[in-house]
């Protein structure tokens, strides 16, 4: 399997449990635990600091692409759940961030950011994604062990 047949199915895992309860809800979704330090790498590589801004990481030297950047981390955001940090990343229309609505849709309502489907591979996502958690206050859950099958 390639890494995009992955993605098409973490991507179809996670719009399968876009609601709260039921078969649709996000319970018992959760990627793998991911390296934090390879995380912040995958943030800059894929340049998110065009339009974001991230306590604690300068964005000097980064050309910005939004007039007004979007804050990742901290408590002012949408993002509260795991779940919702993960789909901030790969479906960003999914919900759009309170207070940056102006600046941060197309003319069709569609989220500005960028796809990252087609070139982020899963693994930069996980890594990711470990990164930013310990930047939000996110509510915790349980990390899919890596354990033997029986
Ligand atoms: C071209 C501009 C752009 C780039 C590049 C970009 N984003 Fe975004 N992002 C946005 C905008 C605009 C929003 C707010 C609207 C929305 O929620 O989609 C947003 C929202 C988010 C949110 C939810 C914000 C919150 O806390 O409520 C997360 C998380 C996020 N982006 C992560 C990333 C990551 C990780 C990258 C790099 C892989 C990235 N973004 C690259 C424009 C961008």
């Amino acid at each position: 399997m390639n890494k995009y047949s992955v993605l098409l199915m973490a991507i179809g895992v996670i719009s399968l449990t876009a609601c709260d309860s039921g078969p649709d809800s996000p319970r018992g979704f959760s990627l793998p635990e991911g390296d934090a330090v390879k995380g912040e790498q995958v943030l800059v590589k894929h340049q998110c600091l065009a339009c974001h801004t991230l306590e604690g990481v300068s964005v000097e030297t980064i050309e910005p692409e939004l007039q007004l950047r979007v804050q990742l981390g901290g408590e002012a955001t949408k993002v509260t759940t795991y779940a919702e940090l993960v789909t901030s990343i790969i479906n960003p229309s999914h919900k759009i961030a309170k207070g940056y609505m102006l600046d941060a849709i197309t003319d069709s309502g569609m989220s500005k950011m960028r796809n990252y489907n087609d070139v982020m591979t899963v693994t930069e996502l996980v890594d990711l994604v470990t990164y930013l958690q310990s930047k939000y206050k996110v509510k915790p859950y349980e990390y899919t062990p890596y354990g033997r099958y029986y």
